[in-house]
């Protein structure tokens, strides 16, 4: 599989899709959502989707070629350029969208069913052989006589592993950390938390600051240039759920049919699965190490216009902070962006202003 290439180039044009989409919704009421086509300059076959789901919808392309968005887009250090068709795997790509829809359309009731990921599973060129060796997950089903363990039993030895009641006296979070990506550009991340559901993060881009905040209502997001917008869609879910202060632990009361789905071994480590029903069109997949206890992954699978786009992040190295235990390595692989978090500092309970988490004004 081909590596997703990250540079800056490529991050400042995710940034301006979060928040071409993002401003979709702002400047129209509910139900008059407003189309990729007049927000966008070059739409040809996604005409009627809402703008809203773009973003969802190029994430999902990159993730199931294994691309980064500079393979079918002209990015340069310059600025970018999505609305250009000089690469011919853009052409292709709108031929290949016509010919998915046109498969699920005489198939499948036009429900997703076919995708580009059913083709192309994370490359660019499609096998044209059957796959020999392992398959390219790395979940596997493990068989166990003994009886899976409840909800209850899960989380209540994930409390323990954290601290215990210990944890709950922790009500806020402040982390100073490096957010690095795939070609090993790095960029310092700041971010705030406070219980149940607030959250700020400051990342300090070569070009600017990128702030995103959510105050328990409101999402926002201000750009390097110093713009300001609210979040919709697939960026506000994202948003809200990593504003989520003990997101795993209190997953009972954040969502409904928690159920363990069974033992699953992730490379070394073997794991309970907890499977949820998500907000919005998402699934949420919790995997809790059966030895330690501790959350070692969380999959989110979220519902695009071309198909299911999974959201992975990784939790590890566990260090104890004032008697509980927090991950100081967060590796996130989501398409377009791919990022490991390294935590250097967290304090706990140190105060934290609710207007911190407060759309602020834009800035020029
Ligand atoms: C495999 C090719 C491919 C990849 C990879 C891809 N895109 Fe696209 N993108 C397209 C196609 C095709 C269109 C035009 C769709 C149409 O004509 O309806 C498009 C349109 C767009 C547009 C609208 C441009 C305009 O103004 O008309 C934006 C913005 C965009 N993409 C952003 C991204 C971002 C950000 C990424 C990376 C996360 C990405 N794309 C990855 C193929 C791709
Ligand atoms: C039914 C299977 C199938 C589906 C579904 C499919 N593709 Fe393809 N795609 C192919 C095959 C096969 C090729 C290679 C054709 C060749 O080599 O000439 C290809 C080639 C491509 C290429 C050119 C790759 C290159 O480097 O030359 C792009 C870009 C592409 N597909 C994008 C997409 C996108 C985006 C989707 C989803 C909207 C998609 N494909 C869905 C089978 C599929």
């Amino acid at each position: 599989m081909k590596h997703l290439r990250h540079t800056l180039p490529v991050v400042l044009a995710v940034l301006a899709l979060d928040a071409a989409t993002a401003e979709a919704k702002e400047t129209h009421s509910p139900g008059t959502e407003k189309k990729a086509e007049p927000q966008f300059k070059n739409i040809q076959v996604l005409k009627g989707m809402p703008a809203s789901q773009m973003g969802g919808a190029m994430r999902f392309i990159s993730a199931s070629l294994g691309v980064g968005c500079d393979y079918c887009h002209v990015i340069t250090d310059q600025g970018h350029w999505m609305e250009k068709d000089d690469k011919e795997t853009k052409k292709i790509a709108r031929k290949m969208i016509l010919m998915t829809r046109a498969i699920n359309h005489a198939n499948f009731e036009d429900k997703p069913e076919v995708s580009c990921a059913t083709c192309h599973h994370g490359r660019n060129e499609p096998l044209r052989q059957p796959p020999v060796g392992r398959p390219v997950e790395d979940e596997v089903v493990v068989k166990s006589d003994s009886p899976a363990p409840t909800v209850d039993e899960v989380l209540a030895k994930y409390r323990q592993a954290l601290g215990g009641d210990a944890v709950a006296k922790v009500t806020t979070r402040v982390i100073k950390a490096s957010l690095m990506t795939v070609d090993g550009t790095s960029w310092d991340l700041q971010m705030e938390a406070k219980a149940p559901d607030k959250l700020y993060s400051r990342l300090a881009l070569s070009n600017g600051i990128a702030e995103r905040g959510f105050d328990g209502k409101v999402g926002w997001m201000r750009n390097p240039d110093g713009t300001v917008a609210d979040l919709h869609g697939m960026e506000l879910l994202d948003t809200q759920r990593m504003s989520n202060f003990q997101g795993a632990l209190n997953v009972r009361d954040r969502l409904p049919d928690v159920k363990v789905r069974g033992q699953m071994k992730l490379g070394d480590r073997q794991t309970w699965r907890v499977d949820a029903k998500g907000a919005g069109d998402t699934r949420e997949r919790l995997y809790f190490d059966v030895d330690t206890g501790l959350l070692d992954r969380t999959l989110v699978l979220i519902e695009t216009p071309l198909g299911e786009l999974p959201e992975q992040t990784d939790y590890a190295h566990y260090q104890e902070v004032n008697a509980v235990k927090f991950p100081f390595r967060i590796e996130r692989a989501s398409a377009g962006m791919d990022t490991v978090t390294t935590i250097l500092d967290v304090k706990f309970n140190e105060p934290v202003d609710d207007s911190k988490f407060e759309r602020p004004p834009a800035v020029k």
